[in-house]
């Protein structure tokens, strides 16, 4: 797999968080400052970053709303996954030329340790970008969560929210090769075609639509066996209405809830879920790091058996960095939203 080339900038371009946002993060939350490359202490490596991710948990982190990991500091790069290049190495463990993934934030350059990385990255099995993607937290997140979580059993209906994006897409292929009945809900009518057609759903459906509660109750006629939720709010309202006896709910995100303050409101839905013996449990990646080597040899399997397939939204250049998490929220990403930083 050719890997792409790469510049070496004389400064550190950093997107710094500048305001704790409220709702959604906005450019006008980050300011892109240029700094000095940092300097690696004894055991620590310089990291080139080579694209950047763009993930909706981000906003978690920003945000000073009860979240799984601190908000990141006012003025401090902007917490990120990316996959990058080493440099420079003051690790004997770490060697120059070698590329990771890991937790290197939304700048050209990080002074990393061992615990910043969440994978080495292999570019002679597949591209690059894979790994910050299909091969990173939104493939794993799609197959540890869907597994372990929803245990889905052949010829059981699987409903999965943001069906189209990086995790979505990946979850109803999975399903799909599983023998599940798979429902996708997303956007617009395009996407819709998309998760049909591309990622193999038997049904989509917008959840735009006026009739969305009837349309999608006539899609699951046995009910909903598997809920793979990355939405929250109206979605999962009436969704959790439609679930089979003993069906699991997998609390993968929130992508539709704006704001935490004032609390949303929604349908009361506790009777479903005593009713219907529901299990619905919330799931975060980085609490399956001893499965990420196994996860992601399955996955590599399936790319290159070409059972799986995979979109990428690929933006170039740093400046694409604080407008990015406004753009993913709002559905304009057809696929794992990047940004290449390495030209
Ligand atoms: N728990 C974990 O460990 C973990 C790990 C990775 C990802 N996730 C979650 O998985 C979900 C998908 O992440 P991803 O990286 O694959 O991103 P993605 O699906 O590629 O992009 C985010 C998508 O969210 C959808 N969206 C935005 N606003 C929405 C709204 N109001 N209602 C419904 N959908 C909305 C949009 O798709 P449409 O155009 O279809 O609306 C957008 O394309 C996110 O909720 C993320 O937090 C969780």
């Amino acid at each position: 797999v050719a890997t792409p080339a790469i510049t070496s900038p004389s400064v550190n371009r950093v997107v710094a968080l500048v305001e704790r946002p409220i709702a959604i993060p906005q450019a006008s939350d980050f300011r892109i400052e240029e700094r000095p490359i940092p300097a690696i202490g004894p055991g620590e490596f310089l990291v080139r970053n080579i694209y950047l991710s763009v993930d909706p948990a981000q906003r978690g982190w920003a945000a000073a709303v009860a979240n799984y990991s601190d908000a990141v500091p006012l003025g401090s790069p902007m917490r990120a996954l990316a996959v990058g290049i080493v440099m420079e190495s003051r690790n004997k463990d770490i060697q120059a030329g070698e590329y990771y993934y890991g937790w290197f934030g939304w700048q050209d350059y990080c002074a990393a340790d061992p615990g910043h990385i969440l994978r080495r990255v292999d570019p002679d099995l597949a591209p690059l970008s894979a790994y910050a993607g299909v091969l990173g937290i939104n493939g794993m997140t799609a197959y540890l969560a869907l597994m372990k979580l929803g245990e889905p059993q052949r010829s059981e209906t699987v409903l999965v929210s943001t069906a189209a994006g990086a995790v979505g897409s990946i979850v109803g292929q999975l399903a799909r090769s599983l023998g599940c009945a798979t429902v996708g809900l997303t956007s617009t009518e395009t996407k819709v075609e998309l998760c049909r057609r591309r990622f193999g759903y038997d049904q989509a459906l917008s959840y735009k639509r006026q009739d969305f509660a009837a349309a999608l109750a006539g899609l699951c006629p046995r009910g909903v066996h598997v809920l793979f939720d990355n939405a929250g709010g109206d979605i999962l309202d009436v969704s959790l209405r439609l679930m089979a006896v003993r069906g699991r709910v997998i609390q993968c995100g929130t992508a539709s809830i704006a704001a935490w303050s004032p609390p949303p409101l929604g349908l009361r839905n506790e009777r479903e879920v005593l009713t219907k013996r529901l299990r619905w449990s919330g799931f975060v990646i980085f609490d399956h790091a001893s499965q990420f080597d196994a996860a992601t040899a399955v996955l590599i399997r399936s790319l290159n058996s070409g059972q799986l397939v995979y979109d990428e939204d690929i933006s170039h250049g740093i400046t694409h960095a604080p407008g990015a998490l406004a753009s993913l929220y709002a559905g304009e990403n057809t696929g794992k939203k990047l940004i290449f930083i390495g030209a």
